[in-house]
């Protein structure tokens, strides 16, 4: 970016990345006319690529049909897309779909929920929504109540909820399994002595990420984990959350990451994927069941302006039917077995101490020492280094991490990836390592 030109945002730095002018296929062009090969869907949201002609044609439609429809109106884009969700993606009894404009409202519209679902049930009391450790809901101030971002948290602590985080399933840094052959569940078993801990007649809802997305860098749990936090749920009854932002629409290689488990939430959130970042859209999803008693005491959910925004469901319904009739979530899951295997020559290096993850969400965690996961001071930077050394060689990676957890790269590419692209990616970032580690100063073992 030319240095007399503001930067859009002026809260973020300007030069640290170049500017971006256009976008097609899986591609990503620069004002200086490079093309960067997008190895993380931006933040695992292009999931369908860039530049689909008839995406933005849907859009157009729609918006001189509708410059604005209020959330509560009925409108043909978004009977369609609740139809859609219903009809095709969503496995029952999930049928009740909230309309918002980001994952961080869908967040803040679950704990409303959760919270009006409790006390139309006459349980006034209910009220803490406990999250976990190294986890991220969003940035609005109930969202990071409920995230385990202390990065993102920290500014923020006197006006963030107080209740406490439950631990992470996070085996590579457990100290609640460490030394054992794997995960022994003793985080969840953790969740549950949380809840008695605060009283399970005060709490409403938990809510955690499927696969942790980036803040933990594609936490993938045992098969175990989600049917035993399910059953504490149900047994101190409570409203499970599962969110979905990044995992949702197919991008683990299954419609929703929570389908891998075959648990039931009570409450679902997407995001990201249904527009594949053509238009802002989120969705908080539940049950019947969770919806009859705010419809017996006469409740709504309170909506934001542009939530649902006719252009915004036109968008999705293209974007569900283009995964839909190019077979993209199969892709997702085939591709991303690829992905997998390729990432295997990264395992071996000095400083990778994970390779991690499912269908076309995986990550890689640096550390400085393998042998004790020691990990690089935070003020080295590697994470934002690995990015910037990706970017000079042409592949854009994603930050992972919470600035506790840190040195987490992940990759999300889009669902229309091949497996020329995704050798390219893996082996820039093998490079990309090397070359911020080398950047940093630090000798192995020093
Ligand atoms: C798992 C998860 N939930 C919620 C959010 C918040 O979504 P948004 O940035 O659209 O507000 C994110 C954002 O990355 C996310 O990864």
């Amino acid at each position: 970016m030319s240095r007399d030109r503001l930067p859009a945002w002026p809260a973020v730095p300007s030069g640290q990345f170049p500017e971006f002018v256009g976008a097609s296929g899986v591609w990503l062009h620069t004002a200086d006319g490079r093309k960067i090969l997008d190895a993380a869907g931006q933040a695992c949201v292009a999931n369908i690529g860039y530049g689909r002609k008839e995406v933005a044609a849907v859009a157009a439609r729609a918006l001189e049909d509708f410059t604005h429809a209020l959330p509560p109106f009925a409108t043909p884009q978004r009977l369609q897309l609740v139809e859609t969700l219903r009809s095709k993606w969503l496995p029952l009894p999930l049928t009740r779909i909230h309309l918002v404009n980001s994952g961080s409202e869908a967040t803040d519209a679950a704990i409303r929920l959760a919270r009006s679902y409790q006390l139309c049930k006459g349980r006034p009391e209910r009220w803490k929504v406990i999250g976990r450790e190294a986890s991220y809901h969003g940035v609005t101030l109930g969202a990071l109540g409920v995230s385990g971002h202390h990065a993102r948290r920290k500014d923020f602590t006197p006006l963030l909820s107080k209740v406490p985080l439950a631990p992470a399933c996070y085996p590579l840094r457990c100290e609640l399994c460490a030394g054992q052959q794997g995960c022994n569940l003793r985080c969840a078993d953790g969740l549950e002595a949380l809840i008695e801990s605060e009283g399970s007649d005060t709490v409403a809802a938990f809510i955690g990420e499927a696969i942790v997305g980036t803040s933990g860098g594609a936490l993938v749990p045992p098969d175990d984990y989600w049917p035993r936090v399910q059953a504490i749920c149900r047994q101190h009854d409570i409203l499970l959350i599962i969110d979905e932002v990044i995992t949702g629409f197919g991008r683990t290689g299954r419609r929703f990451a929570f389908e891998h488990w075959g648990i039931k939430p009570d409450v679902v959130l997407a995001a990201k994927g249904f527009t594949g970042g053509y238009a802002p859209l989120a969705a908080v999803i539940t049950t019947d069941a969770v919806i009859a008693p705010l419809v017996e005491n006469g409740e709504t959910m309170m909506f934001h302006t542009c939530g649902g925004h006719p252009a915004a469901c036109a968008v999705a319904n293209e974007v569900l039917e283009i995964i839909d009739r190019e077979g993209l979530i199969e892709r997702a899951a085939q591709l991303g077995a690829y992905l997998g295997l390729k990432l295997e020559q990264l395992r071996d290096h000095t400083h990778v101490a994970q390779v991690r993850g499912r269908g076309l969400l995986w990550a890689v965690e640096l550390v400085r020492d393998k042998s004790t996961l020691e990990r690089f001071p935070e003020k080295a930077g590697l994470t934002l280094a690995v990015v910037q050394a990706g970017l000079e060689r042409g592949v854009l990676f994603y930050f992972g991490g919470t600035g506790e957890h840190r040195d987490i790269i992940c990759l999300a590419p889009a669902f229309i990836i091949d497996t020329a692209a995704i050798d390219t990616m893996v082996d820039v970032l093998g490079q990309s390592i090397d070359a911020a580690i080398a950047g940093l100063g630090f000798i192995s073992g020093d």
